[in-house]
């Protein structure tokens, strides 16, 4: 076997030099020896597309030539692999469609691109015999894809649910450790970076929608299905349904939920109540966590950073790495495993609707007077709804229901919002046992 240094090293080309991007070339050259040996091969980063050239100068990329021109860097000659860590999904979808069209592998940590345009962009690839590898773009330095491609290859998947939002969390953290309101806790995850100026794709589902997407994909099979996941943010939530949370022994967290039924999938991201003594309840902070049900593997957990330069950058070099294996053994790139979806596996095609979802249910309903709190649980009773657990002050009475359907509680949520008895409308939210 000859030695890693003298092999041909595998020439990568970065369109971005963000976050992941400068995480990227960092990793690269502060892991180079050990990067080399283990890939069999030097990955050398070769061409970087910025339209700030300084900061990668600045930044230690020196050697490496610099264009502002993303489109020429992904069809040029001398590149193997392109590394899209731009973001966007349309100078990145015409970015990787063009590296593709070259024959090149690619790696990209964008959710959002492949969530959308996934289907496209893995025929292209499987057209041309070449890897689109995302480790990056789901739970940042977690390997998922790699255990759901690789670990848990011999399993059915019944269930997968995740917290993936590492801004989310960060709030929801604060909200019930802190006391802090919505907005108090938002603000500080901005002061601190961990939110966009723009916070609604993490606020309101979207970000955990992509990733979910892209878990189901290589979950259950077939191409990311974002136009299935029913999508539900955070923003309405108050700080008291942390306290009554946690007096039903629960926790509040915004979960990403896909769950095969028969033929049919149900893919959902909604806030939810967990049980306190659940794995993914100690998941907080900007963390991420990943359950995965198998039907031989039984429930594994999967956990780490939500975000971060080095931490993405970490799984951005695995999937070099893979690559440069591949390569190296295969010889030709028509023989390396395409690393995108499982199209060997007969997807499952059909949407669950959300109303057939059926799930214990938590109701907080503001109270205008003493007596409202009987007059509340009549109005559940006239619905069929049973409270197995509550938390009742002189505000509110919230409670824990037994497994109800969807439309069966929505309707008794809009029926008690006319109610004189009730001073404010209601928040309900569903219970996860996550079994
Ligand atoms: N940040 C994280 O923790 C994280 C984690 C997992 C996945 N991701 C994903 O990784 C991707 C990149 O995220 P990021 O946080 O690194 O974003 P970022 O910090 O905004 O970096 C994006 C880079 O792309 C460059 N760029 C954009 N348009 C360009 C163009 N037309 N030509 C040349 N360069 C261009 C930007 O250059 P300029 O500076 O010149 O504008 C910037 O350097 C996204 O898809 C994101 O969802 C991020």
């Amino acid at each position: 076997m000859p030695s890693p240094l003298h092999c041909k090293p595998l020439r990568v080309g970065l369109l971005g030099f963000g976050v992941v991007g400068s995480g990227t070339c960092a990793v690269l050259s502060g892991n180079r020896a050990t990067i080399t040996a283990r890939a069999g091969c030097a990955i050398d980063l070769t061409h970087v597309a910025t339209r700030t050239p300084e900061r990668a100068r600045a930044a230690g990329a020196a050697g490496v030539v610099l264009t502002d021109d993303p489109l020429a860097l992904a069809r040029h000659p001398d590149i193997d692999v392109v590394v899209e860590a731009m973001g966007g999904t349309d100078l990145a979808r015409r970015c990787v469609l063009a590296a593709i069209a070259a024959g090149k592998h690619v790696v990209t940590a964008n959710k959002a691109l492949l969530a959308q345009h996934g289907e496209e962009v893995f025929a292209a690839a499987q057209a041309q015999g070449v890897s689109v590898a995302f480790e990056g773009a789901v739970a940042v330095s977690i390997p998922i894809v790699k255990a759901l491609r690789e670990g848990l290859v011999a399993n059915e998947i019944e269930w997968l649910a995740g917290i993936v939002n590492g801004t989310s969390n960060y709030v929801l953290t604060q909200m019930r450790d802190e006391g802090r309101s919505y907005a108090q806790a938002l603000g500080e995850a901005q002061a601190l970076g961990y939110a966009e100026a723009d916070p609604s794709l993490d606020v309101d589902g979207g970000d955990a929608a992509h990733k979910l997407a892209l878990l189901a994909a290589m979950a259950f099979g077939g191409a990311p299905r974002l136009a299935d996941v029913h999508v539900e943010g955070i923003r309405h939530l108050q700080a008291c349904d942390f306290g009554h949370a946690a007096r039903l022994g629960h926790t509040v967290k915004l979960l990403a939920v896909a769950r095969r039924e028969g033929e049919q999938i149900q893919l959902r991201v909604h806030p939810a109540l967990v049980p306190s003594a659940a794995l993914l309840a100690r998941v907080d902070g900007s963390m991420n966590g990943i359950l995965v049900k198998g039907n031989a593997a039984g429930v594994t957990m999967y956990c780490g950073a939500g975000a971060g330069s080095r931490e993405t950058a970490s799984a951005v070099v695995a999937d070099l790495v893979d690559i440069a294996r591949a390569l190296r053994g295969g010889g030709s790139p028509r023989q390396i495993p395409a690393l995108g979806f499982h199209h060997e596996v007969q997807p499952v095609r059909t949407a669950a609707p959300l109303e057939a979802l059926r799930l214990p249910q938590y109701l907080r309903v503001p109270l205008a007077d003493a007596g409202a709190a009987r007059q509340v649980r009549e109005v559940l009773a006239a619905h069929g709804i049973t409270p197995v657990q509550q938390d009742e002050s002189p505000q509110a009475l919230a409670l824990l229901t037994s497994e109800t359907e969807e439309w069966r509680a929505a309707g008794a949520v809009q029926d008690l919002a006319r109610q004189p008895c009730v001073a404010a409308p209601p928040t309900r939210l569903r219970v996860e046992a996550l079994a």
